[in-house]
This record gives C-alpha cells, sequence and structure tokens, in this order.
C-alpha cells in the first residue's frame, strides 16, 4: 500500500514537472515570435513567478520519491553483474539526480545550471526518462 501510494506520488510529481517542461518548450516559447521583446519578458516573468512556487517542489518530491521506489527496486548484483533492468533504472536514477540536482542549486541556492541552461535539454532528458521507465521493465 505504501508502495503504491509513493509510486503515485513519484507519477504525480513528473507530471507536474514534466507538464511544466512541455508546456514551456512546446507552447510558451512560442510566445515570443507574436509578441514585443519587452512584453514577452513581462508576460513570461509573470507565469514564471507562479511556476517557480510549485515546479521546483514537484522537482525534489519526484527525485525524493524515486530515491525510495529505486531501493525498492533494484534488488540485489548478483556475481553475473548488473541485470537489463538494472542497468536501465540506473541511468534512469541518474538522469533524474541529475535533473533535480540542477534544479536544486538553481532555484534554491541560486546556482547556474550544471552544463545547460535553456530548458530545452531538461526536455529531452524527461522524455529519455519517461522511455526507460516503460523500457526498464520489459527489456
Ligand atoms: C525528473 C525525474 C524523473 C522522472 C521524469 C521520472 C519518471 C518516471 C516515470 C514516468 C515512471 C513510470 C511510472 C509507471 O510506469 O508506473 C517512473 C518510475 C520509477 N522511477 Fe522515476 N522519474 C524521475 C526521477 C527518478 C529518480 C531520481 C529515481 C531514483 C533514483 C527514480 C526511480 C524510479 C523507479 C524505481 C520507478 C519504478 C517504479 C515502479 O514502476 O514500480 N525516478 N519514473
Amino acid at each position: 500500500m505504501i508502495y503504491i501510494l509513493i509510486k503515485l506520488i513519484h507519477i504525480f510529481s513528473v507530471f507536474i514537472y514534466g507538464g511544466f517542461l512541455f508546456t514551456d518548450n512546446l507552447f510558451l516559447s512560442k510566445m515570443k515570435n507574436d509578441l514585443e521583446k519587452e512584453e514577452h519578458a513581462k508576460i513570461r516573468e509573470y507565469f514564471m513567478k507562479y511556476v517557480r512556487l510549485v515546479v521546483p517542489k514537484a522537482l525534489v518530491v519526484a527525485v525524493v520519491s524515486g530515491i525510495y521506489l529505486f531501493f525498492v527496486n533494484f534488488g540485489t548484483i548478483e556475481e553475473t553483474g548488473l541485470t537489463n533492468f538494472q542497468i536501465i533504472l540506473g541511468i534512469k536514477g541518474f538522469l533524474g539526480l541529475w535533473l533535480g540536482l540542477r534544479g536544486v542549486l538553481q532555484v534554491f541556492f541560486g546556482i547556474q545550471p550544471l552544463v545547460f541552461k535553456s530548458h530545452l535539454v531538461p526536455f529531452i532528458l524527461v522524455i529519455i526518462i519517461i522511455f526507460l521507465s516503460q523500457l526498464m521493465f520489459t527489456i
């Protein structure tokens, strides 16, 4: 029961974080084509004011719940080495942790993002993570 609850928390927090990245990259980024530079900056800032209240916290929840799910699912490493499931889960977890670390450093400590600055790379990473999350149980 606890597992299902935490998995649901994981899915919903990922929805909020990933949902923002989808909205930003697919729709909001197009606004600048129609608006004056200053007008665009003002509207975007207005939107981001509310994004900052929720999305970074959802990312932290996604990472913390993910760590719990990881420890329940990973299992022991046999003498034959890592299974395909463990390898893919490891990659998924690493990418998720990187996104989480990057987001926390930027939003809560004002440290500029590691390696990438736009929202396009996190967007692509989230898509990859979602693919891996479905692939890991079947491969
Ligand atoms: C932003 C980062 C993350 C995204 C977008 C994400 C996305 C997802 C998605 C879509 C699922 C599939 C749920 C399902 O099919 O029912 C999932 C499951 C899972 N995630 Fe994450 N995740 C993230 C971070 C993490 C982290 C950091 C870890 C571990 C360190 C993690 C560990 C897991 C595990 C173990 C599962 C399998 C749970 C199960 O099916 O029982 N995730 N994640």
